[in-house]
């Protein structure tokens, strides 16, 4: 059946907007048509082929979401071989990489580099022919790959034809396949949703989801690319002169390129790459293992060739590795605050993401469970950045045949009061509260923590030893202190004893907030208390309050409401509290917020230098009366208090109609 030539003019068009449209989202992510007009035009596309089989062609957006199953990957040689890099690790490696390149070129100069992220993911070479993608093959060992072109067309960030002029008769485009960090934490939770094991890191992943027979399951895989360079070229009119020149190039015909590709000249600039780049590591969307400087010039790159399996004009400076292996010498218990059971691994010490880790919290025993973590065991650690280290998974094949699962005690390892798990918690707690001395610990350390009560110099050693020797009990036993007893203690001299006594007593002067919040009331952080603080104005206020009362509050919930009932309805707190106060513990009244004033819940801007109230002081006086403080004017704002010199608030205010009143009104107000 002949297909009418509209229908194929129509069907080339479609395919032709749907491509560019992905290349837009994808690629350089600036869509041009909304989500609605691209499916119309999906579904118009479908249709069309669904009737006329013979119009499908390989460049077909609709061939994106997979179907083909395999029985295997076919082998393919790659017509110039996928080289590897060398490594270097610090500067000495730099300036002697940077030495070899113009002994070789037999130049005085620094070549012009370009810098580029080393991505972590797995390399691919892209075949096009005519522009179109016929195949994409994994690096294998450098000159024979895997053919894995059905899973690669499902991928959106990859074209399946090239757009834009001078695209030549074949070209192979190199690049990295991998998995973004959020596309990477979601799979995970898929996977373990559906029983499955997760991945180790987004590499693997990316690799896992690469090499899928059915690539339907690659199609729903969260995979992205950067292209990074060339294969194979044929019947290209001009090539390009330098590196940059070619990423520039196929970025024009619809390739996505790294955006942090920068031009570096000297070795003072290379290592200001290896810096910003180090820095922000964390904060980009993938997982990168270091960076790498490649001669730009291709002349200069051709002249220099290759040893082995590496170019000599290239190399990769490495970073420390986030994942690194280890054993499980132990794992101990510690008891916090709040009674809280918290197992945590003792490890033996490795270096990983450039510091030596030695712990790390296993969380509670469902953590324990899910990754069966027993003791003996060696196990991959992970440390991006400034987040705490945490062991990913155990090496099964390394598990030494006596080891058992790990189960947390029934009882505290502190007190050996019994430890519950109440009913839909995750986490075991000692039943003894304050009669157990590790929470007693704790409880005393969050006293004097600087949002709490803030008592400068008493550090957990201190409080430890205070505890153990039976000279504090509670937190108001810390104001009964005597030098003499403080000075008695390991590593403590009489004048940072003095110092000590000194800082107790300063910090009796404190705030109604700070004090709730130091009382260590369970769900009671710091905003819930200033909430509490703002709500009640005192203690006794606050004490009577029930829960219904309670839950009216910002920031407070049943579950908070209860918790604060209840630790004033102990008759132990009741006390300790009354000791704190007894003891002098005092703070200045909480400013009332009126209600009912001219001003409550108004929105007013301040613009204009006020002459005789700092900006501050009106802000302050403001939200007292009951007024919201904006800091720019919309329609919805109800004053505007224009003082000396008021600009362009002022003029958007009357433009609005919104009310303007002098610094004349706002004191009259206040008064
Ligand atoms: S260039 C001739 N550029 O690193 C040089 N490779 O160790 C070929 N890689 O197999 C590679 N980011 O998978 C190059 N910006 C980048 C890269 C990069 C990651 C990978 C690539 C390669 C391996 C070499």
């Amino acid at each position: 059946m002949t297909v009418p030539p509209e229908i194929t003019a129509r069907k080339e068009e479609l395919c032709g907007l749907i491509n560019k449209f992905n290349y837009q989202y994808y690629a350089v992510d600036n869509p041009e048509v909304s989500d609605s007009e691209y499916d119309r035009l999906f579904r118009e596309l479908k249709q069309i082929e669904a009737e006329h089989p013979a119009l499908l062609t390989l460049d077909s957006p609709t061939q994106r979401v997979g179907g083909q199953v395999l029985d295997k990957f076919i082998q393919v040689s790659h017509s110039l071989p996928m080289l590897s890099l060398d490594n270097m690790f610090n500067e000495a490696d730099l300036k002697a990489f940077n030495k070899r390149v113009k002994d070789w070129l037999n130049s005085e100069n620094t070549p012009t580099y370009i810098a580029e992220p080393k991505l972590d993911g797995l390399a691919i070479s892209l075949r096009y022919e005519q522009g179109i993608l016929v195949r994409a093959a994994t690096r294998g060992d450098g000159k024979v790959g895997e053919d894995v072109t059905v899973n690669t067309r499902t991928i959106s960030s990859i074209p399946l034809k090239l757009i834009g002029s001078g695209v030549p008769e074949v070209i192979e485009i190199r690049g990295e396949i991998f998995i973004p960090k959020l596309g990477f934490e979601s799979l995970n939770k898929q996977q373990i949703a559906d029983g499955k094991k997760p991945f180790v890191n987004p590499r693997n992943a990316a690799a896992g989801s690469l090499r899928q027979l059915d690539s339907r399951i690659t199609a729903n895989r969260p995979l992205e690319i950067y292209c990074y360079g060339l294969g194979e070229i044929k019947g290209l009119a001009e090539m390009p002169e330098s590196h940059s020149a070619a990423m520039s190039m196929i970025e024009k015909w619809g390739c996505r390129i790294s955006p942090e590709l920068q031009k570096v000249s000297s070795i003072k600039a290379c290592e200001a790459y290896i810096k910003q780049i180090g820095e922000r590591r964390d904060t980009l969307a993938y997982d990168i293992d270091g960076v790498v400087f490649k001669v730009d010039d291709l002349y200069l790159q051709q002249r220099l060739g290759f040893v082995s399996r590496a170019p000599r004009w290239a190399i990769a400076h490495k970073f420390p590795a986030q994942q690194e292996m280890t054993t499980v010498e132990g794992i101990e218990i510690q008891v916090g605050r709040t009674g809280a059971l918290t197992p945590v691994a003792r490890l033996n010490p490795v270096f990983v993401g450039g510091v030596t880790v030695s712990n790390a919290t296993l969380h509670n025993q469902d953590e324990i469970d899910r990754k069966d973590i027993r003791i003996s065991d060696t196990v991959i650690v992970r440390r991006a950045g400034d987040v705490i280290p945490e062991v990913v998974q155990v090496v099964l094949s390394k598990r030494q045949e006596q080891s058992k699962p790990f189960i947390l005690p029934s009882r505290c390892p502190i007190c050996d009061s019994e430890a519950e798990r109440l009913e839909g918690e995750v986490i075991l707690r000692c039943t003894a509260g304050l009669y157990c001395p590790a929470q007693r610990k704790e409880a005393i350390k969050h006293f004097v923590s600087r949002k709490a009560i803030d008592v400068d110099g008493l550090g957990d050693k201190i409080i430890e030893q205070l505890v153990d020797k039976g000279l504090v009990d509670d937190p108001a036993d810390l104001f009964t202190l005597k030098i003499g007893q403080l000075s008695a203690l390991e590593r403590m001299g009489d004048k940072s004893a003095e110092n000590i006594i000194n800082a107790i007593d300063l910090a009796k002067k404190t705030k109604f907030s700070s004090f709730l919040y130091s009382l260590g009331i369970r769900e009671v952080g710091e905003t819930t208390a200033r909430s509490l603080a703002k709500h009640f104005l005192t203690l006794d206020a606050l004490k009577e309050a029930d829960e219904e009362v309670l839950i009216g509050i910002e920031d407070v919930g049943p579950i908070v409401a209860h918790s604060i009932v209840t630790f004033f309805h102990q008759p132990h707190n009741q006390e300790v509290i009354e000791r704190l106060l007894m003891a002098g513990l005092e703070w200045p009244k909480e400013q009332q917020q009126l209600t009912n004033t001219v001003l409550s819940g108004k929105i007013v801007v301040l613009t204009g230098t006020l002459e005789e109230l700092s900006r501050s002081e009106a802000k302050e006086k403001l939200l007292a009366l009951g007024a919201k403080v904006a800091g720019s004017v919309s329609k919805n704002t109800d004053y505007v208090v224009a003082g000396r010199d008021a600009g362009s608030k002022l003029t958007k205010a009357e433009g609005l109609g919104v009310k303007v009143v002098d610094e004349s009104t706002l004191i009259e107000w206040i008064r």
